[in-house]
């Protein structure tokens, strides 16, 4: 059997634990794995290399995608799907994996359909997947965004200042709630939950009635609601700025603005994305060596690892953990 192997849509630390677990595991099992280069771009234009176990070594505790990334516009194309197939077949592909987020797994979903076994494997930092709990690269971003944290309460405790911190994650708040429970933001503005300047400036008041010195307000870039309470018509990069500035203004705090952005997709894996992404890979494999279902893809629930088929997994949603932001506001409120 030989098997493709590629990664697509915005990288995630551990993608590359992911890419060795597939390889080694696929060579254990007597395959023969390529790689293919720039996601569904390279599945079009051919552009796969033959992965050795030397071709996976040193990358487990690198971040970002030793095959490279892209966002394919052709491959959204019939032409452009067609044009990928004549290459699976040229090149005697039996099967492809597929690591990425909601955008990669529609990808994936077309080959599936186009009678290509497939499996997708989620790795996004947004964690934004409904068919698992969680997604390769959501730990380390977690991580990533408390340690920033650490280091701006540091600097807002000394300055007596409020900081407002915005995070990715696209159209959801789950990076949002996850590293504000984690770090002890003062308030988390998310997509998911509706608040006013009113509420969001009441706890910077009250923090500091109670003896606060700072308070970090951590803002999903997703959160749009309350930008658009000020003005209806800001621009993306502008939304927290307007937000600081408002904040500012109503409680006459010093106030700074913080957009984390890109330092936030890279770095090295946690253990725990490691760990995940090691398990997804081998999984991957195994179940296309049982052959059953031909194409599906992996989540994790409760520890647990399954699969789904893609119809089922793209229409799936998971909200997100609101007792983890119920939880946020009641430890930061005193
Ligand atoms: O999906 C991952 C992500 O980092 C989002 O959190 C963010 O909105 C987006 O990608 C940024 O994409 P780009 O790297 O294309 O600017």
């Amino acid at each position: 059997m030989r098997i493709a192997v590629l990664t697509s849509g915005g990288d995630a630390p551990g993608m590359n634990a992911c890419i060795r677990a597939v390889v080694r595991k696929g060579l254990c099992e007597g395959m023969e794995v390529v790689g293919v280069r720039r996601g569904f771009e390279g599945l079009i234009s051919g552009d796969l290399v033959v992965m050795t176990s030397r071709s996976v070594g040193d990358i487990l505790h690198r971040g970002g995608t030793i095959l490279k990334s892209a966002r394919s516009e052709e491959f959204k194309t019939e032409e452009g799907r067609a044009r990928a197939l004549r290459q699976i077949e040229m090149n005697g592909v039996d099967a492809v994996i597929g690591i990425g987020g909601d955008g990669t797994y529609r990808g994936l979903a077309s080959l599936a359909a186009m009678g290509v076994p497939t499996i997708g494997i989620p790795a996004t930092i947004d964690n934004d997947i409904g068919s698992t709990e969680y997604s390769i690269g959501f730990d380390t971003v977690c991580n990533t965004v408390i340690d920033a944290v650490n280091k701006i309460r540091d600097t807002a405790s000394s300055h007596e200042r409020v900081y407002v911190v915005e995070v990715m994650g696209r159209n959801s708040g789950h990076i949002a709630i996850a590293s504000g429970l984690a770090c002890g933001a003062e308030s988390i503005l998310t997509p998911e939950i509706e608040c006013t300047m009113d509420e969001v400036c009441a706890r910077v008041k009250d923090g500091a009635r109670q003896g606060k010195t700072h308070s970090i307000i951590l803002v999903a870039e997703g959160a749009n609601s309350l930008a658009r309470q000020l003005c209806p018509e800001v621009a993306p990069g502008q939304k927290v700025h307007l937000i600081g500035q408002e904040i500012g203004r109503r409680t006459g705090f010093d106030t700074r603005v913080i957009m984390l952005g890109h330092i936030q997709r890279g770095g090295s894996p946690s253990a725990a994305d490691r760990i995940l992404a090691s398990r997804f890979g081998a999984k991957a494999v195994a179940l296309l060596i049982a052959g059953e279902p031909v194409s599906a893809v992996l989540g994790l629930f409760e520890g647990v690892m399954r699969s789904a088929a893609f119809d089922e997994a793209l229409m799936m949603r998971r909200s997100c953990k609101m007792e983890y932001y119920e939880l946020a506001n009641i430890l930061s409120s005193l």
